[in-house]
């Protein structure tokens, strides 16, 4: 198993260009193992081998229950061959998850843990498989579970969700016929209101820690009728069932990996930072730069709270920093008590107050005015370099041993540069 790929502080301190790239690499390598940290649970492969022995006989469904993605998958392969790399598909088994369910069970007891399973584990949702000794619960966010949905109530908000499950599969194709299983039309699931009872989390304070959907729900994209799948499930070459199974189906699929910050060119793409001016009068000057959320459907960043880009500006005389100013972009929320708090299990339960929010809302454009005193130089060079950061734990298993590591994952998303000269 990979060791903890964690990137020091002191690795992202030199910020020239140059280490640029190795430095990219790195943080690539520290996002990787973080969500390659834990195997899924043996049991599921050997569910893929026996069905991959049946292949005279169609793969079956499970009408009574849950049934595994790896049986999906033997006659949707090109949907499965992505899913399996999503979080979705590690919501429950990557280690940074369960170093923090690990950590929920330690202080609140397992009883008000098991709040986090309806989302990382869903399908305890029926069945109440709390003790995850099934493998399909293991499987997290599985096939089965979204396309079990029928109905989303987002007023019932201890458990939104409708669900039928068994026999039958819902989907937004129209006049889709399968042998395997009965076929629902379902236009639900081409609407962001699939996506809310999990990308929306109110907590017993009554505060809303993730608001994703309450976020894209007042903005521009909602208005104009963009869900979260025509952004995050673009569809893409692949066939709906595999050639052997049905011949006339469509040739496009959605998606299924849907990516968020995992993703850093899509991350990169959300974004637009300019130096758009600067004023320099004596020994004081103005540096004028705007960050515009361009791309992203909700608040950037968005989701947990210690998701945070940051912007740091400085000005240098020659190769020499003269001047640095860090302006983050981040929700901060803090305890009954007023403690900031900085752990994602904590934010979930104890999280009372929003202390200060200063990310960018869909489509904004956030435009800083940043000044500077003393300056003695006769000639500066300004450079502005935004990037994305999220620090976190992880448990790691290795010959048996279990270990919490700390993880940083960072990684840049624009810099600019300019050269300034007095007036
Ligand atoms: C049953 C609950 C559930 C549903 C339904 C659900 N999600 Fe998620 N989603 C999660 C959880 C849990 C995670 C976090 C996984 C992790 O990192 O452990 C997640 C993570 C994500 C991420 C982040 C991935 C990354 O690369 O960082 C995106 C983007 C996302 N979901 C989008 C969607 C969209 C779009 C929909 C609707 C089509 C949707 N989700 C439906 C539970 C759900
Ligand atoms: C024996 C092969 C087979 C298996 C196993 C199978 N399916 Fe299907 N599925 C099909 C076929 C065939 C279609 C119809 C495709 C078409 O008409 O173009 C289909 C259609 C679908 C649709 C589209 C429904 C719609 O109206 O949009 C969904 C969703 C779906 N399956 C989900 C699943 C899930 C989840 C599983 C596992 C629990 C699964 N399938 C297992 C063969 C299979
Ligand atoms: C997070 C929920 C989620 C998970 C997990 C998921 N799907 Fe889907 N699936 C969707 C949504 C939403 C759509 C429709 C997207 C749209 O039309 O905009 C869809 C569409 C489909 C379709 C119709 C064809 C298409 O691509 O539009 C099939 C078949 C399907 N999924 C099968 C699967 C299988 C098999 C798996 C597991 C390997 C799976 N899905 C996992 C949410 C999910
Ligand atoms: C206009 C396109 C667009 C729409 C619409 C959109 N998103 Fe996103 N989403 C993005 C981009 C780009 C990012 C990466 C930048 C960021 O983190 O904001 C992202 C990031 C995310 C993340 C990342 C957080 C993480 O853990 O990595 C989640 C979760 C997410 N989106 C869920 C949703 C949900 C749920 C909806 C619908 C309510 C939605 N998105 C609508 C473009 C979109
Ligand atoms: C309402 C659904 C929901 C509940 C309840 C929930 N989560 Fe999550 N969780 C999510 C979603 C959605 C994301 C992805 C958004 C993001 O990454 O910012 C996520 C992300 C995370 C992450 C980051 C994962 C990663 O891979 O980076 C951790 C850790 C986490 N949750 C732990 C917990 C713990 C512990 C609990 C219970 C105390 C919990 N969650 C309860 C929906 C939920």
């Amino acid at each position: 198993m990979v060791s903890a790929g964690v990137v020091s502080a002191l690795d992202l301190l030199d910020r020239s260009p140059r280490n640029v790239s190795r430095w990219r690499t790195r943080l690539c390598i520290a996002i990787m193992s973080v969500v390659w940290v834990c195997d899924l649970p043996p049991a599921m492969g050997q569910l893929a081998q026996t069905v991959a022995t049946q292949a005279d006989e169609l793969p079956k469904v499970n009408k009574e229950g849950w049934t595994s993605s790896a049986v999906c998958g033997e006659c949707h392969q090109a949907i499965h061959a992505v899913w399996q790399h999503s979080l979705h598909a590690m919501s429950w088994s990557n280690g940074v998850f369960q170093a923090r369910y690990r950590r929920s069970i330690e202080r609140y007891g397992e009883e008000q843990a098991r709040a986090c399973l309806s989302c990382h584990a869903p399908t305890v949702r029926h069945g109440g498989d709390f003790g995850v000794k099934n493998a399909v619960t293991a499987e997290g966010v599985t096939c089965d579970f979204c396309h079990s949905v029928n109905a989303v109530d987002l007023s019932d908000s201890s458990d939104p969700f409708r669900l039928t499950v068994g026999g039958s599969k819902h989907g937004p194709l129209r006049h889709a016929q399968s042998p395997a299983h009965e076929v629902q039309d379902s236009q639900l699931h081409t609407r962001s209101e699939f996506c809310a009872p999990c990308h929306e989390y109110r907590n017993a304070n009554g505060l809303t820690v993730l608001g994703t959907y309450s976020e894209w729900k007042a903005s521009p994209y909602a208005k104009r009728g963009k869900q979260c799948q025509d952004c995050h499930m673009p569809l893409v070459e692949g066939r709906v069932v595999a050639l052997g199974v049905k011949r006339d189906t469509p040739t496009s699929v959605n998606l299924h990996n849907i990516s968020g910050s995992h993703d850093i060119e899509r991350v990169r793409g959300a974004v637009e930072l300019k130096l758009t001016g600067y004023e320099w009068f004596g020994d004081r000057a103005w540096v004028y730069v705007s960050v515009k959320n361009k791309g992203s459907g909700h608040c950037f960043p968005t989701g947990l709270p210690m998701r945070r880009a940051e912007l740091v500006v400085t000005i240098r005389d020659g190769a020499k920093p003269v001047d640095e100013r860090i302006i983050p972009f981040q929700a901060v929320m803090e305890d009954k008590s007023g403690r900031v708090l900085q752990e994602e299990h904590r934010v979930f339960i104890e999280a009372a107050r929003v202390r200060s929010d200063t990310r960018i809302k869909p489509g904004e454009t956030r435009k800083l005015e940043i000044s500077f005193r003393d300056i003695k130089a006769s000639r500066l060079t300004v450079d502005a370099v935004l990037s994305y950061e999220y620090e976190t734990e992880a448990l790691m298993i290795e010959q048996g041993q279990e270990r919490f590591e700390p993880v940083q994952m960072k990684f840049l998303i624009a810099s600019v540069q300019d050269t300034m000269k007095p007036l």
